[in-house]
């Protein structure tokens, strides 16, 4: 499964949902300290994605360090009356340098379409901030063959215009796999993150090559490296396994020696 893997660097992104106090500040210094010692060698990115409410509390530990934080979701607008809403700019200025935009569960729970995602991309390039724009299949889309049509619909209308590997990263989540513990086939996997692969060429040129395609969806500590190892796989968005500092970090070693 030789792929082009070396001209992009891998990033492996935790997603906390709706968990984490700050208490759970020692999880973060944890990954932290370990990126500086340990897994120094580890040639990854690594960010997680608190609650925004922990997002500038946390940053104060992690400046300067391996360690990036992300959001989970922003307003497409950068201020306004929009109550309970957090704009992308506000993001950066909590000390994200990522958010997370069109996450199934956002998808599912507020009826995001992909044109807002695409908006919510949007305004993450204009505050400064890479997006990561989640795609993905359900359960029964799956089952009716349709899933490569799915996510090349998705992928299509939820990207904005002008994105790079610098500004810009897809999470192939298929919506059955996450929290479930059910995860697709390696090849399964192979053939959706190819068929994204070439729909990034064809958005968007020679740029296409340089982004980065993470596998989302139950990736735990025991499968990590079959799912990192796939063809076109650039890294993983990782939700239940990220809460625990000594599962993530055993995720993040699947790209040890590599
Ligand atoms: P999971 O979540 O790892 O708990 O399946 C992944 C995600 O929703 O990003």
């Amino acid at each position: 499964m030789a792929g082009q893997k070396q001209e992009r660097r891998p990033l492996v992104a935790g997603n906390w949902k709706m968990n984490g106090l700050k208490g759970s500040l020692s999880e973060i210094t944890a990954i932290r300290d370990a990126l500086s010692g340990p897994l120094a060698a580890v040639a990854a990115d690594v960010l997680i994605a608190p609650p925004a409410t922990v997002i500038a509390s946390f940053a104060a530990a992690v400046a300067g360090t391996r360690l990036a934080l992300g959001a989970q979701d922003c307003h497409a607008k950068p201020l306004g009356a929009h109550t309970g809403d957090i704009s992308a700019e506000m993001l950066k200025d909590a000390g994200a340098s990522a958010v997370i935009v069109g996450h199934s569960e956002r998808r599912a729970d507020h009826g995001e379409t992909s044109a807002e995602v695409r908006a919510k991309a949007a305004a993450a390039h204009r505050a400064g901030l890479v997006a990561i724009v989640c795609i993905g299949e359900t359960q029964g889309e799956r089952a009716a063959g349709a899933t490569l049509s799915v996510v090349s619909r998705q992928l299509k209308a939820s990207l904005p215009k002008e994105i790079n590997g610098a500004n810009t990263v897809i999470a192939y989540e298929p919506v059955w796999a996450i929290g479930t513990g059910l995860i697709p086939t390696a090849s399964d996997v192979e053939a959706v993150h190819a068929a994204i692969r070439q729909d990034l060429k064809d958005i968007a040129g020679a740029e296409g090559s340089s982004i980065r395609i993470l596998y989302g969806g139950s990736v735990k500590p025991d499968n990590a490296a079959t799912l990192l190892s796939v063809a076109n796989v650039d890294g993983a968005l990782v939700g239940g396994a990220s809460l625990k500092a000594s599962d993530f970090l055993a995720i993040v070693r699947a790209y040890e020696g590599k």
